[in-house]
């Protein structure tokens, strides 16, 4: 797909429901006791994925329209044994596997090209050292768990992930004792937040969760707000074309989402938060960003998890920027859907950006002005695909985005708002 370079951006709107906590609302959901209705749900390729899932393990879900949906719980220990198909999903993949391994049934889970050599023995070891039996293939899908009596354990996370503290929590849900796991660095505390509306003991330290096993998890309702990570690519674009002004309503703005937000308040970037409200368990608002001058800083190991899927775009952001920018300690994201050092260092210079891929992090040299343009291969990765439409939209002579319409496994109406909000 060819993205033409913009003149302005302007407009209203909102974006589609929060990814991590569709899957959680789902997931959730069917180990409820009773319905829980989920309102604003993110329909996409991943979460469909989801709820494929939760119905092969015996729970119904009914679709009341494109966002709204009655989970039909089967009770904290009702999963049956059944073949699950994650597609591209890693949340759904990681996740799950904490909930299977308590339940009375074999479970085998597979996943598409890309999530097949992603790392599952991260979720798999402390897994089994709670009591559960799982074998992945080479510490990757396939994987087979059998659930059986877990006992809770301490676990000090290897990598900041929110996905390996999720599942060593769900299991620890059927688990004799307290499970707590301690975090090198904060991380997205979605899960924590939904455990709770549903009833279950969670107690936050600043550097660690435990749970505490529940007798039964009652969700009711969750109220999914906009997703940060589906907004963020039209925060950068609104920045980065001059005279652009745009609105995004009701956006999740829990603080370990948005650290774009203090990236891009420290390099100049003019955004504003004009409500914030609560909306169940997580804060929304509506965000204003206009477009500004920037100049290069630095993202260290701290900041990243609260950045994670928008340090493609952040480097975007450097290569407009006065300066030369940083990134250190993100070296997880060469096991994202695809390796993001690599696919981002590419496609900058494919477009004619100065970049350098390290170890564990990115550097880029920014230019204060538009970057030529060129040819971007998303690798099938979602993420590089909404990373080469913004170039697109900023650049001289545009951008063609190869395999493009892998933005559809997080957000399948992307193209469209992008060009409902163009002026060319
Ligand atoms: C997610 C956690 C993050 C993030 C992913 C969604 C979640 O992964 O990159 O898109 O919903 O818990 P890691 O936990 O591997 O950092």
């Amino acid at each position: 797909m060819k993205i033409e370079p913009a003149a302005r951006l302007e407009g209203h709107f909102a974006v589609p429901g929060d990814k991590s906590i569709s899957h959680r609302a789902l997931l959730f959901g069917a180990i409820s006791d009773g319905e829980t209705h989920v309102r604003g749900w993110g329909r996409s390729g991943d979460t469909e994925s989801t709820l494929g899932a939760v119905r092969a393990l015996g729970a119904d879900v009914e679709e009341l329209g494109t966002d709204e949906l009655i989970v039909h719980g089967v009770g904290l220990r009702g999963l049956q044994s059944a073949a699950i198909e994650c597609n591209n999903a890693g949340t759904l993949a990681r996740l799950i596997v904490g909930l299977l391994a308590f339940q009375d049934g074999t479970f085998t889970l597979t996943g598409d090209e890309s999530l097949s050599v992603r790392p599952m023995e991260r979720v798999a070891e402390p897994l089994r050292r709670m009591g559960a039996q799982v074998e992945t293939t080479d510490g990757h899908l396939p994987l087979t768990i059998t659930g059986g009596k877990l006992e809770a354990i301490d676990y000090e996370l290897p990598v900041a992930s929110a996905q390996i503290k999720s599942a060593v929590l769900l299991a620890g849900l059927g688990a004799t004792g307290r499970t707590t796991v301690i975090e090198p660095q904060p991380t997205r505390d979605h899960t924590e937040l939904m455990l709770r509306a549903a009833g279950v003991t969670v107690t936050t330290r600043p550097q660690s969760v435990s749970i505490d096993p529940p007798e039964r998890l009652s969700l009711g309702s969750v109220d999914v707000p906009g997703d940060f990570s589906s907004a963020a690519p039209f925060i950068v674009a609104a920045t980065l074309i001059p005279e652009s002004r745009i609105t995004i309503h009701d956006v999740n703005l829990n603080p370990r989402r948005t650290g774009l937000l203090d990236v891009l308040e420290r390099m100049g970037g003019r955004v504003g938060i004009l409500t914030r409200r609560r909306i169940g368990a997580e804060q929304v608002g509506d965000i204003e960003i206009r477009s500004a001058e920037l100049t290069a800083t630095t993202v260290k190991s701290d900041e990243v998890p609260l950045l994670v899927d928008e340090l493609p775009l952040f480097g975007l952001l450097a290569a407009h920027a006065h300066g030369e920018s940083w990134v250190y300690g993100a070296g997880e994201l060469r096991h994202k859907e695809t390796d993001r050092i690599e696919a981002l260092v590419d496609a900058l210079r494919a477009i004619g950006v100065r970049a350098k891929g390290h170890e564990e992090g990115f550097s880029v040299t920014g230019v204060p002005a538009r970057p030529k343009g060129g040819k971007v291969d998303s690798r099938g990765d979602h993420r590089i695909a909404m990373l080469g439409a913004v170039a697109g939209l900023s650049s001289r002579e545009g951008v063609e985005v190869l395999d493009a319409e892998s933005v559809g496994v997080s957000f399948p109406g992307f193209y469209d708002l992008l060009e409902q909000i163009t002026n060319r």
